[in-house]
């Protein structure tokens, strides 16, 4: 049940306030479906649901409307103009509708489709409305980096009988072919089809037109009054739509593609379901429209708080992507075709706005995650913190049980970085408050904190709070920087505070204002290690229409909330990452951001973090979680996280355990309960669950190094922290679907958490033949296919494949900021070849020096041939390297763990113990040579279905630094002295 924190005595209109609200607060143990529209109960989606069926029946001989008007069409500096005509049954005057395609030097290509009568503001709007009269055209500025258009001025263009081909991107190894009557567009590499636009005739563009009269009795309803496409209401509100209908659809095909993934966020599987009904299939598409669907079911494509109207096709050899720019609410259907080969085609409507389609033509993943990032920005690099335990509830409630909370964690000797406050900390729900009965001295408390180098998250919300004696409501109305209603004054709606206004982040004078209020000196009671979490900012209205705002609201410029709805969360988002980023924390220095949030579009991903919303403790929120996050690393917004014991309900301890064990590989990893959940931080389990989510905790505070290695990796290229199979396998046909396994970053590391209740044992999928190592016990799995992994509950599923390098920090401490002068530990996991490779990445962790080259980037290789182990810089900037190298110099090496020594040492004397210590060779990036008498701890292996393990220890390698490490004489029989 979710519960308004209102109360008689803290709202602003005490009792009637109080029964007011609890008309919309749902006591349904799971989401209550009704609030949500079906594709049926959405005009537009209806319509264009209708619109396919019609032309996908082959009795209806159905040709697509829309033709290139070919005497428009002009090439120049990488961008293709035309007039798109579309003829409209019984009228003389085509609809004229611009055509451009961008052609970006890295070989993306946008697809822009306006219609020109809107453009010019030529159209009459129906009502009172204030609204802008073109289609929206402003999602770039929000999604897009600044400088994306990198043009491609290199396109080859040939016209010939109708079909225009246009050969660009790198070596011009993509081509699109313009198909002039009926226009569809077939992107082509390496001489086969692997998208195509228009390709079974769906592309709808609703002109505008007046409304038509209402038909007189008898006579039949003009076919330009489109169903739907006026005043429609649901559940009680009425939508005025002063533009009339304005949908944009279109369908993309896949040929010869059987999986497609992305398009997050949903509570479903990675590779994506069919949804038009069918054994497995769904009967709805995909729905993306962000709202406050709290207790969402599972396996379902119901919309749910965030969007990324990104898809990734992929099949053997091939991968391919497209991106739908188009924040208005959107629907996706996707079917798959069998013939020799299977095709997946889908069909994607947008209420309003411009149809906008970017194609990204592979052919790896790696290659369309470049692309994409180099379009909508790479993940933003975290503050170290981040990336570390997370400890949230609703609520911590006082200064005192923040204060308990803290001790306990370090009294069980439980690692945690960030204890979170959420809505109760504030005074009556005014954000930029503190209670001043339970939270007297929030500075000191922040400082207490910081004692352990531990911060604290407070929440703050979109809605601002309509009350009297409250200077930040006051400012906001004074200063008109919030959204407004149709009429175009300030809207009221209702949320946790009751009564509220919501800032229109849009505006930039709404930005700067929202970055004041968090000035240290504004924001009384915040210190340096205070972040934010942005809730509810989809946004999440409790009496507005499908909990969110009315469609008619207008934002800054005028536009329609309804163009825009699926930015809104990102913007503010933004705001506050500003905001975070403009505090001066001494010395006119600034440090990264971080920000929650729960809302997001495409782009997001260089302002914070998501996590999914609100789960329940259930086994099946457990499950669902891994494929969602992995869903969201593939459409370029990896760091993520589930609330870690699910948030409505109270978990098992069994339950809780196994999500401890399966939320420490996520991006983002927090434990989150609601407010009538019973408290259940990790220390309260009791035996053995303490100690083995303890260990767990552990496990991800040792492997820091290399999940900070996997966000620099992600923030350069975009390639997801934690991957599926098929993005590490891409050619491995059996294991696309797969989705309950991830490997973490480069590391090799493969998971499989346990998710079911009772599961003591859990199949694991192996790619190829190369030697898997059980991470516990070095049991050696091999051989493609499924393999079976004894998981009691104190066992994580974790193996190393073969052949990878991983860095680890291996002293337990409270937080991770006091393990920054700690040592590392380097585990080759040898392949059967004997080699291994791996990297680190490593700086500050806190300010932005790193851009100024203030980082190491290494890469170590072991040749099993040679016996040797060399660490390589990355750095591309040698005197910045040289730099650093004066401030991180100190860290070490302490370990170096060969996991499977023997597939490259001859290990025989060690086993036999005639080889204790052994001078091993040292190169370092002096060029000098000096001989090191290392202490070897051996263990051998206990039979042939184990790896043996050779431990260097107290290797005094400099991290920072050049060396190669021969081994050569590791394992050779002790010589007398002299012979050395
Ligand atoms: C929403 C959030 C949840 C939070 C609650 C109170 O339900 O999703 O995480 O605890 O609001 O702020």
């Amino acid at each position: 049940m979710r519960v308004s924190a209102l109360s008689p005595s803290n709202s602003a209109g005490g009792l009637t306030v109080l029964l007011l609200l609890l008309d919309f607060i749902t006591p349904a143990a799971t989401v209550k479906h009704e609030n949500f529209k079906t594709c049926s109960q959405s005009g537009f989606c209806r319509r264009n649901r209708a619109f396919a069926d019609h032309a996908l029946t082959p009795e209806s001989n159905w040709v697509s409307p829309y033709e290139v008007k070919e005497n428009t069409v002009l090439l120049q500096n990488g961008i293709l103009t035309a007039e798109i005509l579309k003829t409209v049954p019984g009228q003389a005057e085509k609809v004229v509708l611009p055509l451009n395609i961008n052609f970006q030097k890295n070989g993306a290509v946008r697809v822009t489709i306006d219609e020109l009568k809107r453009t010019k503001g030529d159209i009459v709007l129906r009502g009172e409305s204030k609204a802008r009269k073109e289609r929206y055209n402003e999602a770039e500025r929000w999604a897009l980096i600044p400088d994306w258009d990198v043009r491609d001025d290199k396109v080859v263009y040939d016209n010939q009988k109708g079909q225009i081909t246009l050969a660009f991107g790198p070596d011009l190894k993509y081509k699109a072919v313009v198909t002039v009557y009926p226009f569809n567009i077939k992107f082509e590499r390496d001489g086969e089809t692997h998208v195509v636009l228009n390709d079974r005739g769906l592309m709808n563009v609703e002109h505008w037109r007046a409304q038509p009269p209402e038909p007189e009795e008898g006579k039949e309803k003009s076919p330009e009054d489109l169903d739907g496409g006026w005043d429609e209401t649901f559940g009680g509100n009425t939508d005025t739509k002063p533009r009339g209908p304005e949908a944009v659809g279109m369908d993309i095909s896949f040929p010869g593609y059987d999986h497609v993934f992305g398009i997050p966020s949903h509570a479903t599987s990675l590779s994506l379901k069919t949804t038009r009904g069918g054994e497995g299939a769904y009967e709805e598409p995909y729905r993306l429209y962000n709202a406050d669907v709290f207790e969402y079911i599972v396996d379902s494509p119901m919309t749910l708080y965030g969007s990324i109207p990104f898809m990734q096709a992929h099949r053997k050899g091939s991968s391919v992507g497209v991106l739908w720019l188009n924040a208005a609410e959107t629907w996706v259907d996707v079917v798959k075709e069998k013939k020799t080969k299977t095709d997946t085609k889908t069909h994607w409507v947008s209420e309003s706005g411009q149809l906008d389609v970017w194609v990204f033509l592979g052919p790896t993943p790696q290659t369309i995650y470049k692309a994409y990032g180099e379009l909508t920005g790479f993940t933003k690099m975290p503050p170290s913190f981040a990336i570390a335990y997370h400890q949230c509830r609703w609520n911590y409630v006082s200064e005192e049980d923040v204060k308990d909370v803290d001790k306990k964690f370090d009294k069980h000797d439980i690692p945690y970085d960030v204890i979170w406050l959420d809505i109760e900390y504030t005074d009556g729900k005014r954000y930029f408050t503190f209670d001043p009965l339970t939270f007297k001295n929030p500075e000191k408390m922040m400082k207490n904190i910081d004692q352990t180098e531990r911060k604290v998250v407070l929440i703050i919300d979109p809605h601002i709070k309509n009350t009297e004696n409250y200077p930040v409501v006051d400012e906001l109305k004074s200063k008109e920087l919030a959204v407004k209603d149709k009429a175009g004054d300030i809207y009221e709606g209702w949320c946790w505070p009751g009564s509220s206004h919501w800032v229109d982040a849009f505006n930039p004078a709404a930005i700067e204002w929202w970055k004041s209020l968090f000035k240290f000196d504004r924001f009384k009671g915040t210190a340096k290690n205070t972040y934010i979490w942005n809730d509810m900012n989809e946004p999440s209205v409790f009496n507005g229409p499908e909990t969110t705002m009315p469609k008619d609201n207008l934002h800054f410029g005028n536009w329609e909330h309804r163009d825009l709805h699926n930015l809104n969360g990102m913007t503010f988002m933004n705001a506050t990452h500003q905001a975070l980023e403009a505090r001066d924390v001494g010395k006119g220095k600034t440090q990264r951001s971080f920000v929650l949030t729960r809302a997001f579009f495409a782009g997001a991903q260089r302002l914070g973090a998501m996590w999914t919303g609100d789960n329940e403790a259930k086994w099946e929120h457990l499950q669902a979680a891994l494929p969602m996050l992995l869903s969201q690393g593939i459409a370029g917004f990896p760091f993520s996280g589930a609330d870690v014991g699910g948030f409505f309900g109270n978990p098992s301890k069994e339950l809780l355990t196994r999500w401890y064990q399966s939320g420490i590989w996520y991006p983002f990893f927090r434990a989150h309960a609601h407010i009538d959940a019973k408290r259940r931080e990790p220390y309260l389990a009791g035996e053995p669950y303490t100690s083995i989510i303890r260990d767990a905790i552990r496990l991800r505070y040792a492997l820091l190094p290399a999940w900070y290695t996997a966000f620099h990796r992600a923030s350069k290229d975009g390639m997801p922290i934690i991957r599926p199979n098929f993005v590490v396998h891409p050619d491995d046909e059996e294991g696309f679907g797969i989705d309950d396994q991830a490997y973490i970053g480069d590391t090799g590391l493969l998971v499989k958490p346990v998710v079911g209740e009772g599961v003591d044992k859990v199949d694991i999928h192996l790619a190829d033949d190369e030697i898997y190592y059980d991470y516990w016990n070095h049991k050696i799995y091999q051989g493609k296919g499924k393999k079976e992994y004894s998981a009691p509950l104190e066992k994580i599923p974790l193996l190393m494949r073969g052949g990878h390098i991983i860095p680890r920090r291996d002293r337990p401490r409270r937080s991770s900021g006091l393990m920054k002068h700690d040592p590392f530990t380097l585990v080759l996991v040898l392949s059967q070849k004997g080699h291994a490779m791996g990297f680190l990445y490593h700086d500050d962790g806190e300010s932005f020096d790193y851009k100024q080259g203030a980082f190491i980037h290494r890469q170590f290789m072991y040749n099993g041939n040679l016996k040797a182990l060399t660490s390589r810089d990355l750095h591309k900037d040698r005197a910045a390297a040289a730099a650093y190298r004066k401030v991180a110099g100190a860290l070490q090496i302490e370990k170096i763990v060969i996991v499977g020594a023997s597939n490259s040492l001859d290990t025989s004397a060690l086993a036999n113990g005639k080889s204790k210590a052994k001078a091993i060779l040292v190169e370092d990036d002096n060029g000098k040579v000096k001989e090191w008498h290392a202490s070897l701890a051996y263990t051998a292996a206990v039979d042939k279905d184990h790896a043996d393990v050779l431990v260097i220890k107290n290797t005094k390698l400099r991290i920072a630094h050049d060396w190669t490490v021969y081994l050569e004489q590791v394992g050779a029989e002790d010589k007398p002295k002299d012979e050395l």
